[in-house]
């Protein structure tokens, strides 16, 4: 049988960076548990941009679509920021997400004990915190229409536009109640249904999908500017939290803030099950290009090293080597390894992004 197919587009910045050492991983996979894949590299963003003009070539989405897995590092960075709004490196990870269907977002975000002193927060509000935002991908204000800035009298006017239907707040709504099952049975839906009519409908479907399909669950509802304020005060309230797309995208970096720093957090885009009945799907770490650090040398590679591992769990059925591969991130963090975002209380040296991967290298195979 083929081996499985893995498209990596690194991207920009510290995109190609972070990805040097999740290529050194599906090395060792290969090498030590003779776990192959078949991996191509493509552009993405102002990479890709640069070559032809724009974020995503056709003959790249094409690949995406064929492609078992995606891993994609990040886009964007100061070179395009005056581009044209539609070439933008952001679009073609936007065309990416939404051709592909990629409607289900989840970001883990945990906090791994030797981290715990790293937050911004106190130890006791993080410790041992594990929960998911589930954010819907495909829809809501990024997608809807009329978009635009349009002349309206004497001055201009940006427009977007929130949208959803009851199909695609049903479809992510499920997608947490599944993942809250295998998980702590608990989901908090927020939005803003207190001044948003999509926000009532939110509520309602998933209150909907709830009552018919998983009443066993345990559910609540809160307006999403409590939800930041709560993520903050005790994260530990929360398990499984389902959100749209913009909330999801604010929510999620402040997440990020519980487990020591963005460097830390992964996140798997899935839609529809494919053929071999996985879902389709694309990995990446939840930040960006991260311009200021980018070239130095200084970037924290365990984000997209996680994405990876979720990867392995989510796409190729590989549980026990993403495990695994989450083992040896934890253990090099409990061994005081850091780069230069998780310099906290305790000081030290940072390591550099490709000490990070050798360590993560080494504790993988000490796993043997
Ligand atoms: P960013 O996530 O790139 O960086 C925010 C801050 O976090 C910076 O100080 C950065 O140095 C730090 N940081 C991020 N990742 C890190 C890592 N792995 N290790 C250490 N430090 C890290 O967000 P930004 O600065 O707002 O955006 C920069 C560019 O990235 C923009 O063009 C934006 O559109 C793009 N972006 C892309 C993605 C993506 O590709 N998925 C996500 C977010 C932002
Ligand atoms: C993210 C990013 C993207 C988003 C951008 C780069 C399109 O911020 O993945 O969190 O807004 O979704
Ligand atoms: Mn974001």
């Amino acid at each position: 049988m083929a081996n499985p197919s893995l498209l990596i587009l690194a991207g920009d910045g510290i995109g190609p960076e972070v990805m040097a050492e999740v290529k050194r991983i599906i090395g060792w996979m290969g090498a030590k548990r003779g776990i192959h894949f078949d991996v191509s590299e493509d552009l993405v963003g102002g990479a890709a941009y640069d070559v032809h003009g724009v974020p995503l070539a056709d003959a790249t989405m094409a690949k995406a679509q064929a492609a078992d897995a995606v891993l994609l590092g990040a886009v964007g960075g100061p070179k395009y920021d005056k581009l044209d709004f539609s070439v933008k490196p952001e679009r073609g990870l936007l065309r990416l997400r939404k051709e592909m269907d990629l409607f289900s977002n989840l970001r883990p975000a945990q906090c791994f004990d030797a981290l715990a002193d790293f937050s911004s927060l106190k130890r006791d509000v993080v410790a041992g915190l594990d929960i998911v935002i589930v954010r819907e991908l495909t829809s809501g204000v990024y997608f809807g229409e009329p978009r635009g800035i349009f002349k309206e009298g004497n001055e201009r006017v940006g427009i977007n536009t929130q949208r959803y239907t009851e199909s695609e707040i049903a479809r992510v709504a499920k997608s947490a109640f599944e993942l809250a099952r295998k998980r702590s049975n608990k989901v908090c839906s927020m939005e803003k249904a207190n001044v948003m009519e999509s926000g009532i409908l939110w509520r309602d479907v998933v209150q909907e999908v709830h009552d018919r399909d998983y009443p066993d669950v345990e559910l609540s509802h809160m307006y999403a500017d409590n939800g930041a304020m709560q993520l903050v005060r005790w994260p530990k309230q929360f398990d499984v939290i389902v959100t749209d797309n913009l909330f999801g995208d604010v929510l999620s970096d402040c997440a990020a803030m519980l487990t020591g720093s963005l460097g830390m957090l992964p996140s798997a885009s899935l839609g529809a099950p494919m053929a071999n009945g996985r879902p389709k799907a694309l990995y990446e770490p939840v930040h960006g290009s991260a311009p200021d650090i980018a070239g130095t040398g200084k970037a924290n590679p365990i984000a997209c090293i996680l994405s990876f591992a979720m990867a392995l769990r989510y796409s190729f059925d590989l549980g026990d080597e993403a495990t695994r591969v989450e083992k040896a991130v934890e253990k090099v963090l409990a061994d005081g390894l850091r780069t230069a975002d998780l310099m906290g209380p305790d000081g030290g040296t940072p390591v550099s992004t490709t000490q990070m991967g050798d360590a993560v290298l080494a504790a993988l195979d000490e796993s043997l």
